[in-house]
């Protein structure tokens, strides 16, 4: 994290990774525990929200994850080996929770998404709304408009039968 100049960039600021690594260390060791109660799902939730509010790109955060995946399955791989059919059914169970905690984490950013489409289209469907409703009210203005310049001009006031009835006269 402290390669990429993005990720080092948020890992700035007084005693942050320090936090950040005290944390990590209680979610993982959360994450074999084998209690996934609400508890455990608002913290997960909570992972996303922190995430969202220091500005984390979910990208970076899977990248993260995943590096993690790298690094330790080969480990955990080589423990399980003696336990075969054990061991590779322990693994797809934290495959299981990883996917779990995956998922909840980055279903704050797709709420956050969520809503603030649905409040930008409900701010166009209101301007949409004015816009029409002012395009409503200009029209009828330009048939009062005219209909009142026609009925204070007398037809024999038009202009062309003036000049007709003046040429006639003479
Ligand atoms: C395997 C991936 C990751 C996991 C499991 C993880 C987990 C966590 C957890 C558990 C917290 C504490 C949430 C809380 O306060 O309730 C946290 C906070 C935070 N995470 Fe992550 N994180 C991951 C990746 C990253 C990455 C890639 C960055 C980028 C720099 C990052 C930056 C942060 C920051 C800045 C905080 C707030 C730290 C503080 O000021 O206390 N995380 N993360």
């Amino acid at each position: 994290m402290k390669s990429n100049p993005y990720t080092r960039a948020l890992l700035q600021g007084e005693g942050r990774l320090e936090r950040l690594k005290k944390s990590q260390e209680d979610y993982f060791s959360e994450l074999i525990q084998g209690k996934y109660d609400k508890d455990y799902i608002e913290k997960r939730l909570r992972v996303g929200q922190v995430h969202q509010m220091v500005g984390l790109e979910p990208i970076y955060y899977l990248a993260a994850y995943n590096q993690y995946v790298q690094i330790t399955f080969p480990k955990f791989a080589e423990a399980f080996s003696e336990k075969n059919q054990e061991g590779f059914s322990s693994l797809l169970s934290l495959v299981k929770v990883i996917f779990f905690d995956i998922a909840l984490a980055l279903d704050t950013y797709f709420k956050t998404n969520t809503f603030a489409l649905r409040k930008r289209n409900e701010e166009l469907q209101r301007a949409l709304g004015m816009y029409l409703q002012s395009q409503r009210r200009e029209e009828q203005y330009r048939q009062l408009l005219s209909h009142e310049i026609r009925g204070a001009l007398p037809p024999p006031l038009l202009p062309w039968k003036c000049y007709w009835r003046k040429r006639a006269v003479a």
